[in-house]
């Protein structure tokens, strides 16, 4: 089995029923990202960020894993020192799934993050600007997420995975948004093959050697039965 990193985006928990950012009626078309989705925005109004998270988190506890994730996961299973499974995704479908180690780049919506002290702790259903932090007491508390103008988690073990991988597989994601949208060329550039699962044609679908177009609930699962053989 060759090394693959395989990074996932919005559209392998699409049919699962949560939505994607940009296509349309997405995520984005309906909420001000700058609003809720940066530091800014949640210095300005920190209710309004924990009502956007809140409902995500109830989208996601609703939702139960697809065809898509199983696959995976059942790779992951099948090798697991060949696979490393990159999300950008906030929501815990791959876990769910049975997916052993999973690289959340964007934090996690099944955790809280005090943002005077670091503590990290599981997130409750609901959070409120009035939480205090169970480690030092501060009413700072914040979704685990990574928002817009924030470093992504885990970029030095991403880079080496990137580094020595032999096959890139990007499931999903538009490619729209940076670091994510960077790793087929980097992958790339150290020699790997990349392969394109998405339903439509993505911002850098010209990057990869091979796409498999379709939903991801029919392609992944047998993209993930001629590798497995
Ligand atoms: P997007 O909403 O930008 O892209 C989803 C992609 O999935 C699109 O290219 C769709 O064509 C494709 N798609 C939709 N349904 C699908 C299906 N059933 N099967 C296969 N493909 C399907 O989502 P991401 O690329 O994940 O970040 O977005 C990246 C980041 O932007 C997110 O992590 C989030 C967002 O803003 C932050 O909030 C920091």
């Amino acid at each position: 089995m060759r090394r693959v990193v395989i990074l996932t985006g919005a559209g392998v928990s699409a049919e699962s029923g949560l939505g994607t950012f940009r296509d349309v009626g997405g995520i984005w078309s309906q909420y001000d990202l700058s609003e809720v989705a940066t530091p800014r925005g949640f210095a300005r109004d920190p209710g309004l960020v924990h009502e956007f998270y809140n409902a995500r988190r109830a989208n996601m506890r609703a939702a139960e894993p697809n065809a898509a994730h199983h696959a995976l996961a059942r790779l992951q299973r099948a090798h697991p020192s060949a696979v490393t499974l990159v999300t950008q995704n906030i929501d815990d479908l791959h876990e769910r799934a049975g997916a052993g180690a999973v690289v959340h780049m964007h934090g996690e919506l099944s955790r809280a993050l005090c943002a005077a002290c670091g503590a990290r702790w599981d997130a409750p259903e609901l959070m409120h600007p009035a939480d205090a932090c169970p480690a030092c007491g501060a009413q700072a508390t914040r979704p685990d997420v990574v928002w817009f103008g924030e470093i992504p988690y885990r970029m030095d073990e991403i880079g080496r995975a990137l580094a020595r991988c032999e096959l890139f597989v990007a499931v999903g994601t538009s490619g729209a948004v940076w670091p994510a949208a960077g790793f087929v060329a980097e992958a790339a550039e150290h020699g790997a093959e990349t392969l394109e699962i998405n339903l439509e044609p993505s911002e850098t679908s010209g990057l990869f050697d091979r796409h498999l177009r379709g939903p991801a609930t029919r392609v992944v699962p047998d993209w993930v039965e001629t590798l497995l053989g």
